[in-house]
């Protein structure tokens, strides 16, 4: 695991996108694992200029998306499918084809999942996956106490996350309570993992999951397993482990 602190978000954002554009740029047929949320739009941002001016090109890459609420379609604009559009998709030059995402309205969850799974199996797996994480330790909507070896399921979402993205929401009944998202195990495959996190209500989650013990009520600590993970956070994420440690130049922690 490596750690590099961001100045602010928009070094943050710059960092994480520059991870990604050299994945790009050495395999222009990635396969990138993408996520919603507010921590990943100053990224999109970012990789939409570097496109605009001529410096990245998408027309080969894939894309498949860790989550979406149960029950919303690509024409909600609470969806996450919606959110991809307006933050990314629509402002470079992926082929809609190669954009994948759950199906929020397909009713049969059973199906819905195994349809995911291979549609992630057909991409060859993922080259890179970006995460955010959730003030509880979530990594996609996998919420805390889910088994590691989960691949595509539909999860009934925590309260704690309920309350969370309702920021996003006319009002918290609004919120879906059920959602489709990509498993541990599908996860912990890609063959890289870049995670962004920025803010102090990030800071407990952040700790736990680099400096704790490996244990689902805290899914993101399985990333301590892999053998690819970049995190960049800024300074109010990384406050708990500045408390007890120092980032070496190399990404470490002493
Ligand atoms: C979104 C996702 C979630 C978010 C997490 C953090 O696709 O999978 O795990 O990354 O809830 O959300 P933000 O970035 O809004 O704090």
């Amino acid at each position: 695991m490596r750690i590099y602190q961001a100045h602010d978000y928009n070094d943050l954002s710059r960092k994480a996108a520059n991870i990604i554009s050299a994945q790009i740029i050495m395999k222009p047929d990635a396969v990138l694992g993408l996520a919603t949320g507010s921590s990943p739009v100053g990224t999109y941002q970012q990789l939409i200029e570097w496109y605009r001016k001529g410096d990245l090109d998408f027309c080969e890459a894939k894309s498949v998306n860790l989550d979406e609420y149960k029950g919303l379609g690509p024409e909600d604009e609470q969806s996450y499918s919606h959110f991809m559009h307006v933050h990314f998709f629509d402002h470079i030059n992926i082929r809609p084809e190669n954009t994948c995402i759950p199906n929020g309205l397909e009713t049969d969850e059973e199906k819905e999942c195994q349809r995911y799974n291979k549609v992630i199996a057909s991409c060859g797996g993922i080259d890179l996956q970006l995460l955010g994480i959730g003030c509880n330790g979530h990594i996609g909507f996998n919420e805390p106490g889910i088994a590691f070896d989960k691949e595509t399921h539909c999860v009934a979402l925590s309260e704690n996350t309920i309350n969370a993205n309702a920021r996003f929401f006319a009002s918290r009944d609004d919120v879906p309570k059920f959602a489709y998202s990509m498993g541990i195990k599908s996860i912990m495959q890609a063959k890289k993992i870049l995670l962004i996190a920025a803010g102090e209500n990030k800071a407990q989650a952040l700790y736990q999951s680099i400096c704790g013990p490996i244990t689902p009520s805290v899914p993101a600590s399985i990333l301590q397993l892999h053998n690819n993970v970049t995190i960049i956070a800024d300074e109010a994420a990384l406050r708990i482990i500045l408390k007890e440690h120092v980032i070496l130049p190399g990404g470490h922690l002493k």
